[in-house]
């Protein structure tokens, strides 16, 4: 495995997630302010040439899985070619695509036959009304139209992502477990986290732990299955369930020892850790003319550069609220 690619601790970093657009079509309350947030000149994104450069150099080097982000991943016009030709990269095992599910049915057909191969969509509710407030946009039935048809084409599991939080849709988690007896879904309950501008409040976040007592309340025989590799999420299953449930706790129980993963934001820079402000620019090595090896050494220098865990984290761990520094950029959305 490429030593560029591998960090002080040890730690190999074969996930590489690609922000393809800071743009989004829904506004939702935890990730973005009503007004949407300052669009970086078009100019300044990486053209999707500049995707694909970058994207064979982390294949090249050991990179096995890419997952297309945002913004909203599938307003980017020219997605399902980035897909298509990602494709083709010898080495590469999953590309996977984290969506709001909004344009997903329509978008599906294209997407799986350009090579598309796992798909998270986010869905906080069940309630259209809430759905409409939490996302300040209309839409409820078709992301739930963009899982079903993720279904019906064979994705399994087709991963829900829920965003858990008090007061707003900490009622809901058994109608979401109950959602996977019968579908083929990985239901996702996700610590809420705080980023610039989100609002983000201690007392709104709902842990693993308090989730997983009502779980088991109405569930006890609600299983642990085993722990996957650098998985964001632990998972739990209900014996006779077609689906399971999951929990990202990076608030509770950070899951920083195991991580594999890098984020090229849409314009171009390099992130090793979603917490953490320090972005290094490889678009602008690349329109510098850099060579592979030039570009190499900056990747590993920045990798090299990358903490055991984050601060905050290791805060949350003795059941204080965190000191937070003012503005993280918010690279949820990456
Ligand atoms: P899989 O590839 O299917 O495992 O998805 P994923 O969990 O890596 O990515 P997804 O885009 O679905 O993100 C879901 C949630 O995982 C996000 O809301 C974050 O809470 C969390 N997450 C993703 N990547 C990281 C990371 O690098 N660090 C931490 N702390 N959380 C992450
Ligand atoms: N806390 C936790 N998860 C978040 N996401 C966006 N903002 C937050 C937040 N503040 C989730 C989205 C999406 C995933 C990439 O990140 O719901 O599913
Ligand atoms: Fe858009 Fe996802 Fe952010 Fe919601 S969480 S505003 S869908 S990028």
């Amino acid at each position: 495995f490429s030593a560029f690619l591998t960090d002080s601790f040890g730690r190999r970093h074969s996930y590489l997630r690609i922000s393809l657009t800071e743009r989004c079509n829904l506004r939702c309350q935890y990730c973005m302010p009503e007004e949407g947030v300052p669009l970086t000149p078009k100019a300044d994104l990486l053209t999707t040439e500049e995707i694909l450069t970058l994207a064979r150099l982390f294949v090249k080097e050991g990179v096995d899985k890419i997952r297309l982000t945002g913004g909203e991943p599938l307003i980017r016009p020219d997605v399902v070619d980035i897909v298509a030709q990602l494709r083709r990269l010898e080495g590469l095992r999953t590309i996977g695509i984290t969506t709001n599910g909004i344009n997903l049915a329509r978008l599906l057909p294209q997407l799986q036959k350009a090579g598309l191969s796992a798909i998270n969509i986010s869905l906080d509710t069940l309630v259209p009304a809430k759905f409409e407030f939490i996302v300040r946009r209309k839409g409820f039935h078709k992301v739930m139209e963009g899982i079903h048809k993720a279904i019906e084409l064979g994705y399994s599991p087709v991963k829900v992502n829920c965003v858990v939080m008090r007061g707003l849709n900490e009622d809901e988690l058994l109608d979401f477990v109950a959602l996977t007896e019968g579908l083929p879904l990985d239901v996702r309950f996700i610590e809420y986290m705080p980023f610039d501008g989100n609002r983000w409040n201690f007392k709104k976040m709902v842990s693993y732990k308090e989730m997983l007592d009502t779980l088991r309340q109405q569930w006890p025989e609600l299983e642990k299955l085993p722990e996957e590799e650098s998985s964001t999420a632990k998972a739990f299953k209900i014996p006779g369930f077609r689906g399971q449930v999951s929990f990202i706790t990076s608030m509770s129980e950070h899951f920083c020892g195991t991580c594999n993963r890098l984020r090229i934001t849409a314009d171009g820079n390099l992130k090793v850790c979603l917490f953490g402000n320090s972005e290094v620019s490889l678009r602008d090595h690349l329109r510098g003319g850099a060579s592979e090896e030039e570009l190499l050494r900056v990747i590993g220098a920045a990798v090299g550069r990358k903490k055991r865990q984050h601060a905050e984290l290791f805060l949350m761990r003795q059941d204080s609220p965190p000191a937070l520094p003012s503005t993280f950029r918010n690279s949820l959305r990456v």
